[in-house]
């Protein structure tokens, strides 16, 4: 028997290319046959062995049952029965085998590929019984256990709402802001042009906090946020504010000593009121529906001029449609520009406030500030999330 090939025929075929000779055909040693020792050139040109096939097919059918897994079966596939496999090369090795050992060696290789393919199919299906096995194993669900009792208890409708309202206003390119609750007595009143003796400072009722001499209170509005966001941006300014506020009413059915506020405040070269109205009329369709709509009442605030009560007209209210006040709104005031350091000849614009929790009660027919306050999950269960 013949050594194994020294070259692979492509590389011969490729010579004979570049040569424009034909190719060398020489007799291969199958082993079948006895090999043609009188011409020592033969001796390095590729054979169909049967050694060499036989190795390849042990090769093949020891990484066969050594994989575990469909994706290294993949990989074996690939490396000994795939287009480069050992046994693809042997086969390849047919054109050159002359015509009277054709037969014995296609038998060889045929066999030896089907030897593997059928090893192949059959550890397929093993491996594929026993990963489907792991597979209902790991996904079982006990159908008979008991279920649980633990809920992920619910959002509270106003918080849900208030991210709603902030939503309208950050898809018209506003910012979201904040303030303490815990307020400096001129960002509550002094800077909003509150005089020191203005009744609305007793008229809203405020918590002071002790001591007296640090001038701090539970904020009774979200209107500091309007200063703090003036001062604390580049102008133009458009700025939403929801949050807490806190005011000495006692609890009752439509009062709370803690309630919430949306703010909103838009300062800009040339804002007018029809601003300020169109922006409303968007806010309220947002969220209180298509046929909703505002209509602006004169009224008195200390930080706006003009100043205007905010009503809505509320279609689907239980009762009948009807205009429900909703909060207040206006010119901001020059005053509060000036403690901005802003220049009110050159800027201008529009401050609202309304109340979160009146919406709630207006919108969704709640009756009772209790429900609003006391926790019970139930009650927030109603709203789901879609609120
Ligand atoms: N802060 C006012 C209140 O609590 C509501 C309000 C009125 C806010 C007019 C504003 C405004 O921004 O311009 O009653």
């Amino acid at each position: 028997m013949l050594s194994a090939p020294s070259r692979p025929v492509s590389h011969r075929n490729r010579a004979a290319i570049a040569t424009g000779q034909p190719p060398r055909r020489s007799p291969l040693n199958l082993g079948l046959v006895s090999a043609p020792t009188e011409n020592p050139t033969t001796t390095s040109e590729p054979a169909i062995s049967e050694s060499a096939v036989s190795a390849a097919v042990t090769a093949a059918l020891t990484a066969i049952s050594a994989a575990e897994t469909s994706v290294a079966l993949k990989a074996v596939r690939t490396e000994h029965a795939g287009e480069s496999s050992p046994l693809a090369k042997l086969n390849a090795l047919m054109r050159s085998v002359p015509n009277d050992q054709k037969a014995a060696a296609g038998k060889l290789v045929g066999q030896a590929r089907g030897r593997v393919t059928q090893a192949l199919t059959a550890r397929e299906s093993e491996i594929g019984a026993a990963e489907a096995t792991a597979q209902l194993a790991a996904e079982a669900v006990d159908v008979t256990a008991a279920a649980s009792t633990w809920t992920a208890g619910a959002r509270h409708p106003i918080s849900v709402l208030m991210e709603r309202a902030a939503d309208v206003f950050v898809a018209m390119g506003w910012e979201v802001a904040e303030g303490p609750e815990l307020e400096s007595e001129w960002f509550n009143f002094d800077g909003l042009n509150f005089d020191e003796d203005h009744p609305a400072r007793a008229m809203q009722d405020t918590f002071f906090v002790e001591p007296t001499d640090a001038h701090l209170v539970l904020r009774t509005q979200t209107s500091p946020v309007q200063l703090r966001a003036l001062l604390s941006r580049e102008l133009p300014v458009y700025v939403v504010g929801p949050g807490r506020v806190y005011r000495t009413d006692e609890l009752d059915a439509t009062h709370t000593p803690v309630f919430h506020q949306i703010e909103g405040i838009a300062i800009d070269k040339g804002l007018t009121m029809a601003h300020l109205r169109g922006t409303l009329d968007h806010f309220v369709q947002a969220l209180f529906g298509p046929e909703a709509k505002v209509r602006l009442r004169p009224n008195y605030f200390p930080f706006t001029e003009p100043s205007a009560e905010l009503d809505v007209w509320h279609p689907t209210f239980k009762d009948g449609a009807r205009w429900i006040e909703w909060g207040g709104c206006g010119m901001v005031h020059p005053n509060v520009l000036r403690s901005a350091g802003i220049d009110p000849e050159i800027y201008s614009g529009f401050a609202f406030g309304v109340g979160a929790d009146r919406a709630l009660m207006f919108r969704n027919d709640v009756k009772d500030m209790h429900d609003m306050v006391e926790g019970d999950v139930r009650f927030s269960q109603q709203f789901g999330m879609n609120v």
